[in-house]
């Protein structure tokens, strides 16, 4: 039976299907696609009716139109959904590029304002030029870490537990493991022992380091303290180190760190680690050590603390302190920075503002 066998019917298949795929064609939306294919395939189709009619027919001849129908359906169903899928697709980029924002201009505008090209932190910098001092001095740079045991920060320093050395630092404890067996580091003298340690391991004593880095005490923040500051620490293996070596060391380097007008003072002092101890003392760099305010008249000021390495510190990390001497000392960075450039208020440090930063 030849195509076309409807045509006794109520439809022309060739015609039909060549106005379908034109009436697909020209449906420019997923909206409008849809109306067409409803009109096409729906219940009130032409083919939905053809199909229907089908029972009017001679058994034979309905067998061959209805797989004509079938198939004439299953084309359009597929020339529908490609035509859907393409549509669908236009559409959606057609949303992405109405949503998409343009920062051209945004982009533009901050071209045109001239760029301020930022610098270092007052803090780092002034860790940095600290550090230059003592490498042109011969120690070498290291640093440890900012969470510390109880073992480095207080015990292999000879502060034993319940030692009234602990009231010294109030400390920030970890939540992990045992209670009060992690600690924040309250100053950089643990590297000391860390540094030692390696040393033994690796056979390498000498040793001349200083161990730069953050520290916590839990201290409020006011005009010269804050929870969270800065020291550099140096430490001196050596054989025969005495008390003169420690004083022109650190004399060494506040001329060359503070300039040649401004000299260092030691004062009998106690820290458990080390023995004899001292506080370390720099002219006052507001009036060079004539007497003013910000020294309470002394013409002196408050920088850190040092002394010859304890033997029990050299027990704890395992050097003979019959054979090693040494000498230690910390102080604060953030203090050099103060004094240095004449910082009213330490907590200028912490506070982010750039146009107190920019300064420096
Ligand atoms: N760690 C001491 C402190 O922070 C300073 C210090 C370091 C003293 C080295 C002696 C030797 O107070």
């Amino acid at each position: 039976m030849a195509k076309g066998s409807l045509s006794s019917g109520a439809i022309d298949p060739t015609a039909l299907e060549a106005e379908s795929l034109q009436a697909i064609g020209a449906a420019t939306s997923t909206e409008a696609l849809d109306e067409v294919e409803a009109t096409l395939l729906g219940k009130r189709s032409a083919l939905a009716t053809a199909h229907r009619r089908l029972g009017q027919l001679d058994p034979e001849t309905r067998r061959s139109a209805g797989r004509e129908l079938n198939d004439l359906r299953a084309r359009l169903e597929a020339v529908i959904a490609e035509r859907r899928a393409g549509l669908r697709a236009d559409e959606r980029s057609a949303v992405l590029e109405a949503d998409r924002l343009d920062l051209s201009e945004v982009v533009l505008e901050g071209l045109r304002t001239p760029l301020r090209r930022g610098h270092r932190h007052l803090v780092t910098s002034t860790r940095d030029a600290l550090e230059d001092v003592f490498v042109a001095m011969g120690f070498t740079v290291a640093e440890g870490p900012e969470a510390e045991t109880d073992w480095y920060n207080f015990e292999a320093l000879n502060i034993p537990p319940a030692h009234p050395a602990r009231g010294m630092y109030d400390s920030f404890y970890l939540d992990v493991g045992e209670p009060e067996t992690v600690v924040l580091r309250t100053h950089t003298s643990p590297v000391q022992i860390r540094l030692m340690e390696a040393a033994v391991a690796a056979g390498s004593i000498p040793i001349h380091s200083v161990m730069p880095g953050r520290c916590y005490r839990r201290d409020t923040a006011d005009a010269s303290h804050l929870p969270v500051f800065h020291q550099v620490e140096g430490v001196v293996v050596d054989r025969g180190l005495t008390f003169a070596d420690l004083a022109g060391t650190i004399e060494t380097f506040t001329a060359a760190y503070f300039g040649p007008e401004v000299h260092s003072r030691l004062r009998p002092a106690y820290f458990p680690f080390t023995e004899p101890s001292a506080e370390y003392d720099i002219t006052c760099t507001i009036c060079l050590g004539a007497g003013c305010r910000t020294c309470s008249g002394t013409g002196w000021l408050e920088l850190g603390g040092c002394g010859m390495v304890d033997p029990a510190v050299f027990d704890a990390a395992g050097i003979d302190p019959l054979e090693w001497s040494g000498f230690a000392f910390g102080f604060g960075i953030d203090r050099c920075a103060q004094m240095r450039h004449e910082v009213a208020d330490l907590r200028n440090l912490l506070e982010s503002d750039v146009r107190f930063l920019r300064q420096f």
